[in-house]
């Protein structure tokens, strides 16, 4: 039990840099689609989403990966499917976001179910099955 202390401080270290790590979200000062200028606000911060189209403004991590996946390999099926997701998953931020995000089953069917329901995404429920077989698809050949 004397190692106790000592193991507080050190989840105490773990969780100030988890902190710090994520108030580093860098955000685009100028819309990639529509041009419209990100202004700082007056108490420093951006925001998230342009105010003109709703594309979003902050940076992922995963939006710096790659930003294509090579489907010569796949089924004809999933190359179409491949073909929606690119056009319907890039309306509001980058396909890179999407490719190199790891997410459970679960989690893509909640995600897409989401943006289906989203108005404006122009995702209807079949084509979100569709790019929901194509994610689970790529997870599985990444592994
Ligand atoms: C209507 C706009 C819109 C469309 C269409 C859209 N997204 Fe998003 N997405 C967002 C926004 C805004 C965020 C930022 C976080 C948030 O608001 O949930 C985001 C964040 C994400 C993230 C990172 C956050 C997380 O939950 O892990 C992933 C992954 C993602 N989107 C995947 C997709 C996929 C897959 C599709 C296609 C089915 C898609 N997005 C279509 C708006 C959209």
């Amino acid at each position: 039990m004397r190692c106790l202390p000592l193991l507080l401080i050190i989840a105490f270290v773990f969780f100030v840099a988890a902190e710090m790590a994520e108030g580093k979200i860098e955000f685009l000062t100028r819309c990639p689609k529509c041009s419209a200028d990100n202004p700082k606000e007056a108490d420093g911060s951006y925001k998230d989403l342009c105010t003109k189209c709703r594309y979003s403004l902050a940076v992922y991590p995963e939006d710096k990966g790659p930003d294509k996946v090579d489907t010569a390999s796949f089924p004809a099926e999933m190359q179409e499917s491949y073909k929606l997701f690119a056009a319907r998953c890039s309306k509001c931020h980058t396909l890179a976001r999407p490719i190199n995000t790891r997410k459970s089953a679960a989690e893509w069917k909640t995600y897409v179910i989401k943006m289906v329901r989203k108005p404006g995404s122009g995702i209807t429920l079949d084509v979100g099955l569709k790019v929901l077989q194509f994610l689970e698809y790529t997870q599985k050949q990444k592994k």
